[in-house]
């Protein structure tokens, strides 16, 4: 087989960077380990950025987002049993975010490309990547029916997540350097059949954890809070997590509305990025070179940053034959990546106990919490980084 692009992984970063190439004129395949259902199922995050939106409009993607998603003009942060709104759309200029789940939007992806052609071969792992440092990169994989093939390639897109094998094609040590940072705390996220509690998303500080109140719809709330992360998800019975919920953020006035609990998951909390991101002809993007904690949203968003910047530098060079935009890949992309980086982390220690936190730790918290709630400067920060920088 052969193609332009071979693309591995159809998560958010692999889907946009094949639509983007597609409306460029180039031919891309990608690789999928799962099977489309098991994607379309995965339960993940739902903010998309400003910027995100704005390009899933752009690429012709946006229309049932623009129908089912749920734009927010602010959040609310909340600790010592009072929430406090950060008015996102005043302080960012008039940008907002947008609820949406990113399994809706990858439906919405896939739908869109197998309907202008695009080739997705689904259940097809890819083994490992041969010859990458040369012009004629090849992947291994295995297809559905288990026959070991090649796809031959002008590029490389890495775009298999955290655990796939394109990174593992940079070096590590000589060319590759990873940095690493786990924390000592876990997501337990649930969904559950009940009307909002609230119209906003809350992000919420306890002496006894974190605690996350999101939405999916009128009729499905997302709500999470900090956990053990070795904790497993049969400890928990409903009525015990309802219990912690409350415990974090019900009071003066608000109550969180209960309804059925129809899914249940431990999510951990790491920061990880390696660079570079481009090794001869591969590239990587999203997860594959990055994650960040889901504090802050920014995991779908780094993604479609990243396709969108190697979808450029492609086009780039099949239509002018200029290499600058490739390889300044790494670096365009890196600004970015460690803003996100920060950003997450950032609002990670300021809202999480921590189980080797002090007294001192909680005192410093409360008192930033109150900067940030208080100060029009140190909420503008905040605002301006949930938003999202554009997409220049
Ligand atoms: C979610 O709705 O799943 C969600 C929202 C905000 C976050 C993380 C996850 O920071």
């Amino acid at each position: 087989m052969r193609t332009q692009v071979g693309i591995v992984g159809a998560g958010p970063a692999g889907l946009l960077l094949s639509h983007m190439l597609h409306l460029r004129g180039i031919e891309s395949v990608i690789l999928e380990s799962r099977s489309r259902a098991a994607i379309e199922a995965t339960i993940r995050a739902g903010v998309l950025e400003q910027g995100t939106v704005d390009l899933m409009t752009e690429i012709g993607a946006g229309e049932r987002m623009k129908r089912e998603g749920f734009v927010h003009h602010g959040f609310e942060i909340r600790f010592q049993n009072r929430s406090h709104r950060i008015n996102l759309h005043d302080l960012a200029n008039g940008r907002t975010i947008t609820v949406y789940a990113q399994h809706e939007v990858l439906k919405d992806l896939i739908e869109l490309r197998l309907a202008t052609g695009g080739q997705i071969l689904f259940e097809a792992r890819a083994e490992g990547l041969e010859d990458v440092t040369s012009d004629r990169p090849r992947i291994r994989f295995t297809t559905k029916e288990g026959a070991a093939e090649e796809l031959i390639c002008d590029f490389v897109a890495g775009c298999d997540g955290s655990y796939g094998v394109c990174r593992k094609a940079i070096p590590e040590g000589t060319v590759r350097q990873d940095y690493f940072r786990t924390y000592p705390a876990g997501w337990f996220g649930i969904l559950a059949k009940a009307p909002p509690s609230s119209h906003e998303l809350i992000y919420t500080h306890h002496e006894r954890g974190f605690a996350l109140i999101s939405t999916r719809s009128p009729n499905v709330q997302r709500m999470y809070f900090q956990c053990d992360p070795n904790d497993k998800v049969a400890n928990w019975s409903d009525d015990r997590i309802w219990a912690e919920l409350h415990a974090r953020v019900s009071g003066d006035g608000f109550r969180l509305k209960e309804g059925e609990i129809f899914q249940k998951n431990i999510v951990p909390l790491r920061s990880f990025v390696a660079e570079p991101m481009q090794h001869g002809r591969l590239f990587l993007a999203g997860d594959a070179a990055h994650s960040v904690p889901p504090t802050g949203a920014k995991g779908l968003n780094l993604a479609a940053a990243d396709a969108h910047v190697l979808a450029r530098a492609i086009g780039a060079y099949y239509s002018a034959n200029a290499t600058d935009l490739l390889e300044a890949y790494t670096a365009t992309a890196l600004r970015r990546v460690w803003r996100g980086q920060w950003f997450s982390w950032y609002m990670t220690q300021l809202l999480h106990r921590f189980p080797d936190a002090g007294a001192f730790d909680l005192k410093r918290q409360l008192a930033e919490l109150e900067l940030v709630t208080s100060s029009r400067a140190a909420a503008t920060m905040i605002a301006e980084n949930y938003v999202g920088l554009p997409l220049s």
